[in-house]
């Protein structure tokens, strides 16, 4: 007995699959309307950023794309887009009109736009700024916007943060004592003095520029990093917390990945969008830890 389908049905089949596949003429009526309005679109950004380029008080701004979940845009590459400039504009401002403008895909963090939050933290014109803090006037054109080095990138300027909280985690960045005031309300009071010695290092936002800046956290992942080890010194510095956690806190930066990977190279200083002494509180935890292991016979 033959197996083979007779050609007539086989013919008849094929013609049914094929009109099956067929997108009918309501669907291909949609999709032409489609592609005209996006045609329409792109024309109209490609005008407007010819009149923005074509405008002297308009600046141009280079940013780093990259999106792994779209095709056609795994493939890293910078996108120019012309902004207006305003007097007092900044590159949070900047980057914002040319999302709102020209194209609502491109992604960055930012929440409070006055230096407090720490999450729009970007790689601009090659330093580490925080996006919202930065003034277009004080940079060089075209302005090149890329996310924090030395981070894996999630989207356009999105980086993984995970990496840095673990490492802030790793210090237990919270007050500890065993000495508590008698009265329930009590307040646990502070000289002064040693309020003025911690400081700076509680100003810290957690936006990871000091971490993307380090070399030696570039090639140690396992290094504390410069938040952490500041993270670390606000605490072990503050006097409320007594000499057993200050022992304790000094062994954890103690270890191999800890302060004495640190090679003063100030970078972290420099970046710091709150003017926090790293590099020193670093050197200061390391003379800390000299101390505590010296033994006197
Ligand atoms: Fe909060 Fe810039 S948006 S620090």
């Amino acid at each position: 007995m033959s197996t083979q389908v007779p050609k007539q049905q086989e013919e008849t089949e094929t013609e049914a699959e094929l009109a099956e596949q067929e997108p009918s003429k309501g669907e291909r009526r949609r999709e032409e309307k489609r592609q005209r309005a996006a045609e329409r679109r792109e024309q109209r950004q490609a005008e407007e950023a010819e009149k923005a380029a074509a405008d002297e008080n308009t600046i141009e701004l280079k940013v780093f794309r990259y999106d792994p979940e779209v095709e056609g845009k795994q493939e890293p590459r910078f996108d120019t887009f012309h902004v207006p400039f305003e007097k007092g504009m900044t590159v949070l401002d900047a980057l914002m009109y040319a999302r709102d403008t020209y194209d609502s895909s491109l992604t960055f963090r930012h929440s409070c736009r006055q230096a407090i939050c720490g999450s729009d933290a970007m790689f601009v014109n090659g330093t580490q700024h925080l996006a919202c803090k930065t003034q277009i006037s004080e940079l060089n054109q075209p302005i090149r916007v890329e996310p924090l080095p030395h981070a894996d990138v999630t989207k356009d300027l999105v980086v993984d943060m995970e990496h840095f909280y673990d490492q802030m985690e790793a210090v237990e960045p919270y007050f500890q004592t065993n000495d508590l005031p008698d009265g329930e309300l009590e307040e646990q009071r502070q000289t002064r003095e040693n309020r003025e010695k911690v400081k700076m290092s509680t100003r810290c936002i957690w936006c990871s520029a000091c971490m993307s800046s380090c070399n030696v956290a570039a090639g140690d992942n396992e290094y504390l990093g410069p938040a952490a080890i500041n993270k670390a010194y606000r605490f072990a510095m503050d006097e409320r917390e007594g000499e057993d956690i200050k022992q304790k806190r000094l062994e954890i930066l103690e270890q191999e990945h800890g302060v004495w990977r640190c090679q003063t190279q100030f970078s972290c200083t420099e970046v710091c969008p709150k003017d926090i002494p790293l590099t020193e509180h670093i050197q200061e935890l390391k003379r800390e830890a000299v101390k505590n292991n010296l033994k006197f016979w």
